[in-house]
């Protein structure tokens, strides 16, 4: 966020894009959360120009497997094919631009487009079309009617693409945020695999108020969620969700890491189960091992869309129940300046005992699937917010304020990872290091 120059990008009733967001400050104005011309334009600045989360490579794990995704508003076919290489080809067929693969997921030797019946591989390539011959009367070249094909890299058993030919690669974009996916996503020799397809379902809110708030935003906890707290699923002193670490990442990531506070005694390592310990001894380096060590609720966002949530949390509410953890991920898929779809996926390490597979899914369904207490919480506050400030006096008069923690330290001791690091989650650095982003992509050219 540093050195950050914006220019003067104009929406059409000559507003600038650096009106609306001011990051350095933490001074933004709920236009970004409404707005049809800004929706349009992060889909062209944004989505389109940056990696995007589309799939885990557990998913499609043999050849010919495959999964329907999204880059912004573009469908794509995230496809494994014959030579065990993943594709991910733009879902529209090169004729008259039928929907070309209309299901979730499914695995198939080659896609059929259901109009005319145009039939392409797993690599995009044309198989032909029917009677070519007599309909084009030998004038049909079908090698120029591939499917268009997005860069495709892996991090973690991640797999972004981008249609952007230009942007860096995928190590470059992640950067240290690298550190951090190892310790949650890759911790193990074996790693982690998806279990059952992901939910997904519709909230009418603006993404930016998820990603926000997953990068992360510890101080909701105890007002959004305190039925969780009367429940007796999270301490009840407001100070808890205080205590840890927030890691502002280059490049708009941030992810925060609260701990254990004083006086009140919480596993190491999220409460894993000694058998994943020791394979996350194997696995990890010895700051990363201090890091999840230290881990007991690591919510996350990786810019633009990509949430992630490792967390502990009482399986039910009888007596003397040990926390179990779950890990999950989400992307917030724009749908509309208000509207967006949520993918959600539960993963576990393949090394797991079946017991503890069993109970951490449970616990991720019961907690932060489609109808999870907390789900539903999160949900409530982000149509709020979408519902209000779309109002014109909102809009023209109102400025948000990203403000707690512009006067804190980055002392980097005493945490063993990267980052820009403030030694409480009460802070709203990650935000600001979100929509700074958000501001320098959506100014540039
Ligand atoms: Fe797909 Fe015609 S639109 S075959
Ligand atoms: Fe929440």
């Amino acid at each position: 966020m540093e050195n950050q120059t914006l220019q003067d990008v104009k929406l059409s009733d000559g507003t600038k894009i650096n009106d609306l967001v001011n990051a350095d400050k933490g001074i933004i104005s709920p236009r970004i959360f409404s707005d049809a011309e800004i929706h349009q334009l992060e889909l062209e600045k944004i989505f389109a120009k940056v990696w995007n989360f589309v799939a885990h490579e557990t998913e499609i794990p043999n050849k010919g497997d495959f999964v329907t995704r999204y880059i912004g508003n573009d469908r794509v076919i995230v496809v494994r094919e014959e030579t065990d290489k993943i594709n991910v080809l733009l879902n529209v067929c090169m004729h008259k631009g039928m929907h070309l693969c209309r299901t979730d997921s499914g695995n198939s030797k080659n896609f059929r487009c259901i109009y005319h019946g145009w039939t392409y591989k797993t690599d995009g390539s044309l198989v032909g079309a029917p009677a070519a011959k007599e309909a084009y009367k030998g004038a049909f070249e079908k090698n120029n009617f591939k499917l268009v094909n997005a860069r495709v890299e892996t991090y973690a058993g991640l797999v972004f693409a981008t249609f952007n030919e230009d942007s860096p690669s995928l190590d470059e974009w992640l950067g240290d945020a690298k550190f951090y996916l190892d310790c949650y996503f890759d911790r193990t020799p074996q790693g982690m695999e998806v279990v059952g397809p992901p939910m997904r379902w519709v909230i009418n809110a603006n993404w930016k108020s998820a990603a926000d708030n997953f990068a992360s935003d510890s101080y909701h906890t105890l007002m959004t969620h305190y039925s969780g707290v009367e429940l007796g699923q999270l301490p009840p002193n407001p100070m808890f969700a205080s205590h840890g670490v927030q890691v502002a990442l280059e490049n708009g990531h941030g992810i925060g890491i609260v701990g254990a506070p004083p006086n009140i005694p919480l596993p190491e390592y999220l409460a894993l189960p000694e058998e994943v310990v020791t394979e996350v001894k194997k696995k990890l380096t010895e700051q990363q091992i201090e890091t999840l060590r230290r881990s007991n609720f690591v919510p996350g966002n990786i810019f633009p869309n990509l949430s992630i949530l490792n967390v502990m949390q009482l399986p039910g509410l009888e007596e003397n129940e040990a926390p179990i953890p779950f890990l999950s991920m989400r992307v917030w898929i724009p749908r509309g300046p208000q509207e967006l779809e949520l993918i959600s996926w539960f993963l576990v390490e393949k090394e797991a005992p079946q017991w503890f597979k069993d109970q951490s899914r449970d616990n991720y369904i019961r907690n932060f699937g489609a109808s999870g207490m907390f789900e539903a919480d999160d949900a409530e506050i982000w149509t709020g917010i979408a519902r209000v400030t779309h109002g014109v006096t909102a809009r023209q008069k109102l400025k948000l304020q990203y403000i707690m923690g512009l006067e804190a330290d980055h002392d980097p001791k005493d945490w063993p990872g990267p980052g820009k690091i403030t030694h409480t989650t009460y802070t709203e650095e990650n935000s600001r290091n979100f929509f700074g982003q958000w501001a320098k992509l959506m100014s540039e050219e």
